[in-house]
């Protein structure tokens, strides 16, 4: 068997973290006799600085020919600065691959490794347990919708359709039933005409779902609940903004952002992306103490969702649980093992 992975590193940290995944994505396919091709592009600021722009042709068309797409982070302070000018974003860029591959579905796994209770700002007895799937919409909403931008004035709007909200329901639903059968859908239908048809179509295509138990929660509850009853949710599926917010808060519930993964998916036969929920951390860029593991993880992701080989994806997951099992702490969780230390204690393990 092989596979192709289109590695984009992006700014900051993100060359650092991708490196790391990298070698691992080497090791396990190497252990699975599965031959690994990968190649880089240039992509956000990196991309910008080299061709002007954040997302060049060449790069797309590199991710959308790979089985899967590995991604750091994009952004720094240089890029902000240029843009007020005019110039383009990096993060821009990112936006432009999601919509372009049809990455309508973010999934956002948020699990407390029992070893870590403790580095949880929660009570242990609160976070304990907790293990969530935050399935984001992330082709729509707030992030998608018309905008105006002047200097007295500004909008932004969030349109859904229904044939928007129906697919990444049934992704949730799908990923619900696969789990503990719960799902909570959150909204703001209490204000907003979108979420008002958001929970309507929920409620549509949970008729297809008889299994999985439906809930409705109001986003500004939901924030709350995440902090005092985390370990009673299963799957959360939201707007393009509210997932992104809640699932920064999550990452934090259940230890530190450095640690958590995501996976987009679009249609079946389109590659995913896979990449850290962190940004480019530009803080600690250059210092080799970003950790990796949330890359790590990510590429556990698209050895499971791209290439069906679960056992690989598995033991990554193991080989991380084994060494923050036996101590192993990086400087996000308040220890002192850098991105060089994680990456070998990790590579060891498997
Ligand atoms: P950030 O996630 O880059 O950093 C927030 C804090 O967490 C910083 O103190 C950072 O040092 C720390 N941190 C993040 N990842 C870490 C890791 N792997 N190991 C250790 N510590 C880690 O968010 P921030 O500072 O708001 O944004 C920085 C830049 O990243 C901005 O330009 C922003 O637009 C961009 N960004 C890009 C994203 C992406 O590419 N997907 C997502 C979020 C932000
Ligand atoms: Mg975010």
């Amino acid at each position: 068997m092989s596979l192709s992975v289109c590695i984009l590193p992006g700014d900051g940290i993100g060359p650092e973290v991708t490196a790391s995944a990298v070698r691992v994505l080497q090791q396990v396919c190497e252990n699975a006799g599965t031959s690994l091709e990968t190649a880089s592009q240039p992509f956000g600021g990196a991309a910008i600085d080299t061709t002007g722009e954040p997302l060049p042709p060449a790069t797309l068309e590199a991710c959308k020919a790979a089985d899967g797409v590995l991604l750091g982070a994009v952004g720094g302070p240089q890029y902000d600065a240029a843009a007020r000018a005019g110039a383009p974003r990096p993060e821009q860029g990112l936006l432009a691959l999601r919509q372009e591959m049809g990455l309508f579905a973010n999934l956002r796994p948020s699990r407390l490794f029992p070893t870590l209770e403790g580095a949880s700002p929660l009570r242990e007895k609160i976070v304990r347990g907790t293990d969530i799937l935050v399935v984001r919409e992330l082709t729509g909403g707030l992030y998608f919708g018309d905008r105006r931008e002047g200097d007295e004035e500004a909008l932004d709007t969030l349109p859904y359709s229904r044939a928007e909200i129906e697919r990444v329901a049934w992704t949730a639903f799908e990923a619900a039933r696969g789990r503990r059968g719960k799902l909570c859908s959150v909204d703001k239908a209490n204000v907003l005409a979108s979420s008002r048809l958001w929970r309507k179509v929920i409620d549509d295509v949970s008729a297809d779902f008889p299994e999985v138990e439906v809930k409705h929660v109001l986003v500004d509850a939901m924030a709350m609940h995440l902090v005092t009853r985390p370990s009673s949710f299963d799957v959360v599926v939201t707007e393009n903004l509210f997932g992104d917010i809640l699932s920064d808060e999550l990452s934090a519930v259940v230890g530190s952002i450095g640690l958590a993964p995501s996976a987009s998916l679009g249609a079946p036969d389109t590659p995913g992306v896979f990449e850290p929920i962190h940004g480019s951390a530009p803080d600690i860029a250059g210092t080799g103490k970003a950790n990796p593991i949330g890359t790590i993880l990510s590429a556990a992701m698209l050895l499971r969702f791209a290439a069906g080989m679960e056992d690989a994806a598995k033991s990554i997951e193991d080989a991380v649980e084994t060494v923050l099992r036996e101590g192993l702490r990086p400087f996000d969780l308040g220890g002192t093992a850098g991105t060089e230390d994680v990456t070998a204690a990790i590579l060891k393990a498997l």
